[in-house]
């Protein structure tokens, strides 16, 4: 078995600075799984099943108050942590049913990611905080319309090697030392975070830019051949 086969259950599903605490509502996939990432005012992460328990109505389009997050549908309101129903504005002196409860996944912050675990029973140990080394900026979220193997191989074949936990991909792109973090998103659907030892703002981050870009479409294009030739 290679590095690549075993791959982590962790998710690297959005930049962690682009959820912010008691704020705002982020739209996230994770092996076919819709999300709903969102943070309470303390900075813990929320990784939710996009849907409202009641009518199934998108998280995503509500709103966070403090440590809970309200549906924009009925209005009822969800806790950080359990997803426990804990108000229904129509009923207010009526306690929540007990049994109402956002479907909710394993979160954690490192390495400037928000990573989600979508397997219930005992998660392993999250991604270790070097797993980006020190140094490296942001470059950009390629979206990627193949499945992320064919991702994995696409960048094995460009001299890139996984890390030992299978997580992140080491190589090099335009001219810049690169980190990619592969995502899962659908099954036709990959994203691929990038991060570089090259600063914002200079040459070197432009030309890796230029570089995402045509490692993208090389990427959807090695996908498509093979479908056409069949
Ligand atoms: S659908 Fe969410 S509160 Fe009714």
């Amino acid at each position: 078995m290679t590095n690549a086969d075993s791959i982590s259950p962790w998710h690297p599903v959005a930049r962690s600075a682009d959820v912010r605490p008691g704020a705002n509502i982020v739209a996230g996939f994770a092996q076919g799984q819709e999300l709903a990432l969102w943070r309470s005012a303390d900075g813990a992460a929320q990784a939710w099943e996009n849907r409202c328990p009641h009518r199934s109505v998108r998280f995503t389009l509500g709103r966070v108050a403090q440590d809970s997050l309200s549906c924009a549908y009925h209005g009822w309101q969800y806790a950080a942590g359990s997803g426990q129903c804990i108000g229904i504005p129509a009923h207010p002196g009526m306690p929540p049913p007990r049994n109402v409860c956002a479907k909710v996944f394993s979160a954690v912050d490192s390495a400037g990611m928000l990573w989600v675990n979508l397997v219930s029973e005992a998660p392993p140990r999250p991604p270790r905080d070097d797993i980006v080394p020190a140094g490296r900026s942001f470059c950009r979220t390629l979206t990627a319309r193949t499945d992320a193997a064919s991702v994995r191989g696409a960048l094995a074949r460009r001299g890139f090697a996984a890390d030992a936990a299978g997580m992140g991909w080491h190589g090099v792109l335009g001219q810049a030392d690169t980190l990619a973090l592969v995502l899962d998103a659908q099954p036709q659907l990959a994203f691929i975070h990038l991060w570089a030892d090259a600063a914002p703002g200079t040459n070197a981050m432009t030309t890796l830019h230029i570089a995402a870009r045509s490692l993208r479409s090389e990427i959807e294009e090695e996908r498509r051949r093979p479908q056409e030739a069949a």
